[in-house]
């Protein structure tokens, strides 16, 4: 079974609670969701494999270790998963970004795939599918497979807020994908919105309504 992490680190808690707060602007929130993508990234790449090689230092050899190459894909779940991309890019700057167009239907709830284009060798990458919110699970489910369709075989999936629904769902569809959170909240109310959640993650990033 998928793993879930929650981080708690400071800093990303409370660049968080800014990203909730209502009275929060979209530039302002833009930034915010781009710094925390850059934060999590940061604690996502923990486990990436290094190799040992030998440089030269101005005053003798030294063997260091450096990231043994392995290839990042990175996909966002259109639109609100655009938000996230550049922060993690600042990090893996050779990532290749692959894009997976969905959206939630607002009477099912159930997402339509409009949009796929993905690297040709994700078979090969170490992917790490985006999106600022898992709620029901339905998209990150639906990308998930769009993207083991294509050949991806190393997944993680990175949001800024879950619901208890949507981990759970997800863990059943994809057990062998691990799931990385910055907000773990309570509940979907009947709408499908995460509760207390940030609203409507794609409105907020594009300040459309
Ligand atoms: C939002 C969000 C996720 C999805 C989560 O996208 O960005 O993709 O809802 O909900 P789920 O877990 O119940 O599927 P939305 O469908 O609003 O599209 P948008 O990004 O274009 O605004
Ligand atoms: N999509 C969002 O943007 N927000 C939610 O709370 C749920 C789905």
């Amino acid at each position: 079974m998928g793993k879930v992490f929650v981080f708690d680190h400071p800093l990303i808690q409370h660049k968080l609670a800014y990203i909730r707060d209502i009275n929060t602007g979209t530039k302002e929130f833009r930034e915010l969701v781009d710094e925390v993508a850059s934060l999590m990234a940061f604690e996502i790449t923990r486990d990436m494999p290094l190799e040992e090689v030998e440089i030269q230092t101005p005053v003798s050899t030294a063997k260091v270790k450096m990231l043994s190459g392995k290839k990042v894909g990175i996909v966002p779940i259109l639109r609100a998963g655009i938000g996230m991309v550049d922060g993690i890019i600042k990090l893996i700057p050779a990532a290749k970004v692959g894009h997976v167009g969905l959206y939630r239907d607002p009477e099912t709830l159930k997402p339509v795939e409009y949009y796929a284009k993905m690297p040709s060798d994700l078979a090969e990458r170490e992917c790490i599918v985006v999106d600022p919110m898992l709620a029901t699970g339905g998209s990150a489910i639906e990308a998930i497979h769009s993207i083991k369709k294509r050949g991806a075989v190393n997944i993680k999936f990175m949001c800024l807020i879950a619901a208890p629904e949507g981990v759970d769902a997800l863990k059943e569809a994809h057990p062998d994908v691990d799931i990385y959170i910055a907000g773990l909240d309570e509940k979907l109310n009947e709408h499908g919105y995460i509760v207390p959640g940030l609203g409507d993650a794609g409105d907020r990033l594009f300040g459309t309504k």
